[in-house]
């Protein structure tokens, strides 16, 4: 060998002895902070977990019981007032035809029709009555009549336009 040729292998050795050092170190600081540093929890994550671990169901019990139950009843009630039903239409017929109309045209279970003038000979019971019993429902002899046709979304105001379209008809 000649004599530049061991001066290369000299300094081509310290070379990979120093990168291999550098590689060892580096292996070692890694493991050491991927043992410090707390592992990230991703909030989803966290927000599942809990999801899949809680209770399926709440009991409510004694007084605080009676108010959850009040809250939330409450709430339904300010949530189904808010989404009016029918855009919130004081057109008579809009309500009638999307609602009313279901049993009231065909008389299904013995709902006073409009065509036969079935419904106006109630109007002797007087307007306003008419109008609490659509509001509040009404069981007479022929059938049942649920509280504001069964949506309660529909608004007193609604009820009495529809009532009064109904006895215009
Ligand atoms: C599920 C079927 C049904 C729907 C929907 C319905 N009604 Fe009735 N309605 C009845 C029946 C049945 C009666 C008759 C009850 C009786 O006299 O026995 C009745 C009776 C009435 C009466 C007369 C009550 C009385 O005191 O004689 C009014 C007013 C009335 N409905 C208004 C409405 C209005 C307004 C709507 C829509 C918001 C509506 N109804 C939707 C079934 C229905």
């Amino acid at each position: 060998m000649r004599n530049y040729d061991l001066e290369f292998l000299k300094r081509f050795s310290m070379v990979m002895a120093f990168l291999i050092a550098l590689a060892v170190l580096l292996v070692f600081l890694a493991s050491h902070l991927s043992k410090t540093i707390p592992p990230e929890v991703l909030n989803s994550a966290q927000a599942q977990v809990e999801n899949r671990i809680a209770p399926t169901g709440t009991v409510y019990a004694g007084a605080e019981g009676e108010e959850l139950k009040a809250a939330s009843a409450q709430a339904a009630l300010d949530r189904a007032k808010a989404n009016v039903a029918f855009g919130g239409s004081l057109d008579g017929k809009v309500v009638y035809d999307g609602l009313c109309g279901a049993c009231h045209t065909s008389g299904s279970g013995g709902a006073p029709t409009l065509a036969g003038g079935q419904f106006k000979a109630r109007l002797s019971k007087g307007e306003d009555l008419l109008i609490k019993h659509a509001i509040e429902g009404f069981t007479g002899a022929a059938g049942v009549m649920p509280p504001r046709g069964g949506n309660p979304s529909v608004s007193d105001e609604q009820i009495k336009a529809t009532v009064e379209w109904m006895l215009a008809q």
